[in-house]
């Protein structure tokens, strides 16, 4: 099972009239970077802000405006525009725009244009946090809601006024992955996932521990792509330097996404054992240490010539445990669908199918742990109940592709 993602190659961006026109100048840019083919309209109090050359430029396409432009062949730029287009954007929408939407106005080329799509529709508003909160425009948005356009934000935070609340429009980078997260097939939607991601510390003395190189970027990206996909992510992370993922449920989408930070496997342990019972589906993704030492010196150890001595004892290996806990939640018995993770650096199958085997779980992800820790990109083997033998190498990718791939297989399983 693959679900193919909504299409996004090809984004028609409306750009209104308010000071963050200029902000979508660098959306254009990063539309175009991701790949994606843009051309943009703009109405004409947009023009006031920024100038279309700007937009011809990033986009290197022409840019419209005009009901009554001439260029398209059949003089109708309002249906050419959205015929060749997979999906629109509207980026900053204005108060007035949104209201002009809400009452099917016809008055300008992107106006009409909006009427005459047959492409989803997405806006993403920018406005004064009072113009944002009046009943007003919050009846207008609910009403595009219901009418199926997604709404991307706003944002809260300084304004463009010196006000300081919500209206803001998102940074592009964030209206880019909101569009990315709207366009993943919703194969969780409802399920409950728990993912444990990065390392854990074991303490030795208030200012030691025992840790290892796990970024956390694969688990994060994994808890990403599942809330994108429209599940109910519950993220239980060590410590890592990582921004918790976009949650794209903040804008209009099923899915959601809570983070909680432990530092020790045992912290980990309790965490996950605190949520496993609500979860359809645990995934293992953490480095957790197998090791700590059997007590954590109260006061800073002192340099000694002798050396040191650390008596370390095992922890408890968390996916066993989980692979073999009967949950009591609402409509659940037996385990959540148990997926691991494991970093080998020879003899990726084989020892990724022992591996498996002896954790009883149904899907194991193998990764070469020379190739993963720190790394933007990743390669795995999926390994199954048919061993060594029916591995599933996958390409080299992005952790984010990556994980969303193994959204779909997941998804599949369940
Ligand atoms: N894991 C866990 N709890 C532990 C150790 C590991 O939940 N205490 C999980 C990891 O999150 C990962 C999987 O088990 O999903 C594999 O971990 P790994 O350390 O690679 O395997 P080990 O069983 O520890 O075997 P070894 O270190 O000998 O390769």
């Amino acid at each position: 099972m693959n679900p193919t993602p909504l299409p996004t190659q090809r984004v028609l961006l409306g750009v209104t009239g308010g000071i963050a026109a200029y902000k979508a100048a660098e959306l254009v840019r990063l539309l175009v970077k991701s790949g994606r083919e843009v051309t943009v309209v703009m109405t004409a109090a947009a023009r006031e802000f920024v100038g279309p050359a700007t937009f011809q430029a990033l986009s290197g396409h022409p840019v419209y405006s005009d009901l009554w432009d001439t260029r398209p062949d059949n003089g109708m730029a309002h249906i050419e525009l959205t015929r060749h287009h997979d999906a629109m954007l509207i980026a900053p929408a204005s108060a007035d725009f949104l209201a002009r939407l809400v009452h099917g106005r016809s008055d300008d080329l992107l106006t009409t244009t909006v009427l005459a799509r047959t492409i989803p529709l997405l806006v993403a508003p920018a406005m004064n946090l009072q113009m944002w909160q009046n009943p007003a425009t919050q009846r207008n948005v609910a009403t595009l809601r219901a009418d199926g356009v997604h709404v991307i934000g706003p944002g809260c935070g300084e304004q463009a006024c010196g006000e300081t609340g919500d209206g803001r429009m998102l940074e592009a980078h964030e209206i880019l992955a909101a569009l990315d997260a709207w366009a993943q097939p919703k194969t969780l939607r409802g399920k409950r996932v728990l993912i444990t991601a990065g390392p854990t510390q074991e303490a030795i003395d208030p200012v030691r521990v025992i840790t290892n190189h796990s970024s956390g970027k694969m688990g994060y990206a994994l808890a990403q792509a599942c809330a994108e996909a429209g599940a109910d992510v519950v993220l239980v992370s060590g410590p890592t330097h990582l921004p918790t993922p976009f949650a794209a449920a903040a804008h209009g989408e099923p899915g959601s996404l809570r983070r909680v930070d432990v530092l020790s496997a045992a912290q980990m342990l309790a965490a996950v054992e605190a949520e496993v019972d609500e979860s359809d589906i645990f995934i293992a993704v953490a480095a957790v240490a197998d090791y700590r030492p059997v007590t954590c010196a109260e006061q800073k150890i002192k340099k000694a010539d002798a050396g040191l001595d650390i008596h370390l004892e095992p922890t408890v290996d968390i996916l066993a445990r989980i692979a073999r806990h009967q949950r009591r939640g609402a409509g659940k018995s037996g385990p959540p669908l148990c997926v691991g993770f494991a970093a080998e650096s020879e003899n990726v199958e084989q020892y990724g199918a022992e591996k498996r085997a002896r954790k009883g779980i149904p899907l194991l992800i193998a990764n070469h742990a020379q190739s993963t820790f720190g790394a933007d990109d990743n390669q795995v083997t999926l390994i199954d109940e048919r061993g060594a033998a029916g591995a599933t190498r996958l390409p080299k990718m992005g952790k984010l592709a990556l994980a969303r791939a193994l959204v779909a297989e997941i998804a599949g399983r369940i």
